[in-house]
This record gives C-alpha cells, sequence and structure tokens, in this order.
C-alpha cells in the first residue's frame, strides 16, 4: 500500500517505520526542513529503543522515504496519516492548527479518492473539521477516519509491532477494509482490532490517557493518607492492584505525572467536557493534585534544608518524565530544579539520555555529569526523579563517601527504607512510614 505519514515526530517515525517494516511503500513528510535532511541521513533525533535501526534498513531497502514536500507526498499515497501535534492551546483545549493546515493541505493536493486517518490525539468532533476542510478544496471522494496511538514512549517500536488492541473509528466498509488490512501484520498474535463509530475513537484515546493519569493522581492520595496513619503505600498498592478487576499498572505514587500527553490530554479532555456539558470535575481534580505533587520533592527538601539553599550543591539524578526516553516534555524535574534555582541551589544532575533536551531547557544554569556517581561530589542531596535500571540498584557505599550530607529524596520509592537507614542514609520517599523497629 502506498501510505503518506504528515508530520515526522514520535508517533510519525515509528508509525512510518513500522508500516514501512511490513512491506508498505511509506512517505513520510514534515515542515522541519532540517529534520526531514538529518532522517533521509537516518539520523533520528529523539532517543526511542529500535526506532534507528527501523529507520536505517528501510530507508536503505527504499520503503521509507522523507520528505518536505507534503502535497507531493499526498499526491502519491492512497492512505494519508494525519499525526501532527496538537498542543495545550492558552484555555487548555487541544491546538488543532497544525492538524487543519495538514487538512486544507490534503484539500487543496487531492487528484483521487483517498483515506485520510487521524493518528494525532484530538478532541471528539475533529474528523468533521477535518472532512469540512477538505471537503471545501476538492470534489474528489475522502473517507475521514480516527486511529489514535496508544504507544508508550520508550517502548514505542514494541507497542505498535505488537499492540494491546488497534482501535479504527471509520466512516465506510471500504476505509474499514483497507485499514484492517494495513494493521493485519500487527495482530496475528491475537490482538483486537476494534472497530467503532469515529467519535468513539476519538473519546477512547482521551479516556484511556485520563484514566491512567487518574489513577496516578488517586494513588498519590492515597500515598498522603499513607503519610498522616503511619500505613505503607508499597502494601496498600499491592493489595489493592492484585484484585483483578483492578490489576497492577499506573499504581505507583510518585512526584507526578509529565510527558507530552497526560498533562495536556487531561486539560483537553476536561475543556471538552465542559464545553460539551458534561462534568469535568474529576479530571480537574487530578490535574490539580498532579500540579500539587510536581513540588513534594523540593517541599521535603525545603523542610530539611531550609529556605535558603545558596551554596548547597543539590544532586538530581533522572530528568526525563519516564525511563528509556530522552523527552522532558512536563518532567516533574523542571519544577524540582526551577524551584531549587529560584531557592539558591546549584544543581548538579544525571540522566542517561535527555541531558541534549534538558541543556534546551536548562542551558547552563546546571551543571551536567555523565557519570550518575559523578554529580554526587559535595552534594547536600540527592533527589531522584526518574527511575532509569541504573539507579536501582547502585553503589551504596560509594555514594555516601561522594556526598557531603546523605540526604536522598526518592521521588520513585526504589529502594527498601530499611537498607537505606542501614547504609547511613536519612532516606526519604513516598507514601511510607517513619521508619520505627517493629516491637519483638
Ligand atoms: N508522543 C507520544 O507518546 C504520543 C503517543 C500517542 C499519541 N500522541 C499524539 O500524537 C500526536 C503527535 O505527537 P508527537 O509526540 O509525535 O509530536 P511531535 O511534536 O514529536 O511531532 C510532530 C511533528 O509534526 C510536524 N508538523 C507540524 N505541522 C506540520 C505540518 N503542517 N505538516 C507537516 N508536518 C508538520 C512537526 O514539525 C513535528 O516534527 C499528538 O497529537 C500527540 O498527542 C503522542
Amino acid at each position: 500500500m502506498n501510505i503518506a505519514v504528515v508530520g515526522s515526530g514520535y508517533v510519525g517515525l515509528v508509525l512510518g517505520g513500522c508500516l514501512a517494516e511490513s512491506g508498505n511503500d511509506v512517505v513520510c513528510a514534515d515542515v522541519d526542513a532540517d529534520k526531514v535532511s538529518r532522517l533521509n541521513n537516518g539520523e533520528v533525533s529523539i532517543y526511542e529503543p529500535g526506532l534507528e535501526p527501523l529507520i536505517e534498513n528501510n530507508l536503505a531497502n527504499g520503503r521509507l522515504t522523507f520528505t518536505t514536500d507534503v502535497s507531493h507526498a499526498i499526491r502519491s499515497s492512497d492512505v494519508i496519516f494525519i499525526a501532527v501535534e496538537t498542543p495545550s492551546g492558552e484555555d487548555g483545549s487541544a491546538d488543532l492548527r497544525h492538524v487543519l493546515e495538514v487538512a486544507r493541505t490534503i484539500g487543496e493536493s487531492m487528484d483521487a479518492e483517498k483515506i485520510v486517518i487521524t493518528k494525532s490525539t484530538v478532541p471528539v468532533g475533529t474528523a468533521n473539521l477535518v472532512r469540512e476542510e477538505i471537503e471545501d478544496r476538492t470534489k474528489e471522494r475522502v473517507h475521514v477516519c480516527s486511529n489514535p496511538e496508544f504507544l508508550k514512549e520508550g517502548a514505542a517500536v514494541e507497542d505498535f509491532m505488537r499492540p494491546d488492541r488497534v482501535v479504527l473509528g471509520v466512516d465506510s466498509e471500504y476505509a474499514e477494509r483497507v485499514l484492517c488490512e494495513l494493521y493485519s501484520p500487527f495482530v496475528r498474535s491475537g490482538a483486537s482490532i476494534l472497530i467503532m463509530d469515529v467519535p468513539s475513537a476519538e473519546i477512547t484515546k482521551y479516556a484511556a490517557n485520563s484514566m491512567l493519569a487518574t489513577r496516578i493522581s488517586f494513588m498519590n492520595s492515597i500515598a498522603q493518607l499513607c503519610e498522616k496513619t503511619g500505613a505503607n503505600i508499597d502494601a496498600v498498592r499491592r493489595g489493592v492492584g492484585s484484585d483483578s478487576r483492578i490489576g497492577m499498572s499506573f499504581l505507583f505514587p510518585g512526584a507526578g505525572y509529565g510527558g507530552s500527553c497526560f498533562p495536556k490530554d487531561v486539560k483537553a479532555l476536561a475543556k471538552t467536557m465542559g464545553e460539551l456539558g458534561a462534568d469535568p470535575s474529576i479530571l480537574n481534580a487530578v490535574e490539580d493534585l498532579n500540579n500539587r505533587q510536581k513540588q513534594i520533592l523540593l517541599n521535603r527538601l525545603i523542610e530539611r534544608l531550609g529556605e535558603n539553599l545558596t551554596g548547597k550543591t543539590i544532586a538530581v539524578w533522572g530528568l526525563a518524565f519516564k525511563p528509556n526516553t530522552d523527552d522532558m516534555r512536563e518532567a516533574p524535574s523542571i519544577v524540582t530544579i526551577e524551584g531549587l534555582l529560584q531557592h539558591g541551589a546549584r544543581v548538579v544532575a544525571h540522566d542517561p539520555v535527555a541531558m541534549l533536551e534538558a541543556r534546551k531547557i536548562f542551558e547552563e544554569r546546571i551543571e551536567y555529569r555523565d557519570l550518575n556517581y559523578d554529580a554526587l561530589e559535595g552534594a547536600e542531596a540527592l533527589i531522584i526523579h526518574t527511575e532509569w535500571h541504573p539507579y536501582r540498584h547502585p553503589n551504596f557505599e560509594r555514594m555516601i563517601e561522594l556526598m557531603k550530607r546523605p540526604l536522598v529524596l526518592d521521588g520513585r520509592n526504589l529502594y527498601q527504607q530499611d537498607q537505606m537507614v542501614e547504609h547511613g542514609f536519612e532516606y526519604v520517599s513516598i507514601g511510607r512510614p517513619p521508619l520505627i523497629p517493629l516491637a519483638k
């Protein structure tokens, strides 16, 4: 099949690469000329395991090409995916500027019947807007479908190749047939293709992300209750998650959720619900809680070291919003580090892959170290933001030797409290009781 993917970011690259890998001819179009020229040389500027070889192989075998000529990509394809960004507008709604710009280009470039699919996360009703923009500009038949993407950054290629399910909101039998054929290589092991109407598919994506975000904020509030009562969130999490109706995923407490999706999708869904007369209060609470949770590590540090951090070195391990990605969008580490700087601290940071991205945000206002231990030299505290594997079982003796004060504030509950105390750390984690030995 000849396929155009418009937008070569996280989603567009994974989609384009995986569709080419399964034998299709894919042209990926993007307005960013610099990105396109790097991609044509096989250079993938984002860190995503497995993506670079996928792009390289399919460039080499000619099934994948990159262009800035969006019109040409549209004319040469039967199926067109829109995978451009949908950031938060000022009022929290999804900014559809890029999606509708692509729709206009599609309308102006159509020379035959085409299937157009919104892969971007878009509010319910957007497919109608896309259709209007296209039909205003062409007499050719267009099918407008919704195929939301559920990939997880850090495991995106794997998720696309072996999805839990594929959601297809379709507007015709023809579109359903073509899209089922396109996805058939990815569901051979039994995953379902869920066919539905277009509005239901559009809502499914927001509902899924908002449900996950809700679980996180919910567990963060239960963690607060644990701290007030001497209960332990680790035990509560196991107890709750073992219920087969609930399951273990997304029940870890932490320093708040971040990333390119949850924050903006929760806001956008709340906005849509409010506009259409549905009650968004649950989502507003989820967002408010998360914004407060992002302050938790800074507040706990200040409780221990005081407001004035001038002259104090604070180490930060983990900058990306989660492991296995260099994505810094809405990362909770940004809130902590900006707060530390405002209070006068010297911040020395480490992240296995996100330091280049972090430099774009903090520039030379913080220091960066290639080795995680080097960030600890003279530090009066270590703040852990991301549960990267190398942080999970570090050399604690070496850490103690390097740090000026062995204070660890762990936003991911990576370590056992009793072990940390045995090693000589002052250890602060989330939702766990103060360490009092059990009576014999
Ligand atoms: N990143 C994720 O994990 C993820 C997961 C599921 C869904 N989504 C959704 O997918 C969409 C894309 O997200 P992303 O993270 O890939 O975004 P991104 O910012 O990484 O990439 C978007 C790309 O689109 C390009 N672009 C913008 N306007 C264009 C135009 N008119 N023509 C051609 N190219 C254009 C940009 O230059 C950019 O390269 C968003 O709606 C997002 O919510 C993202």
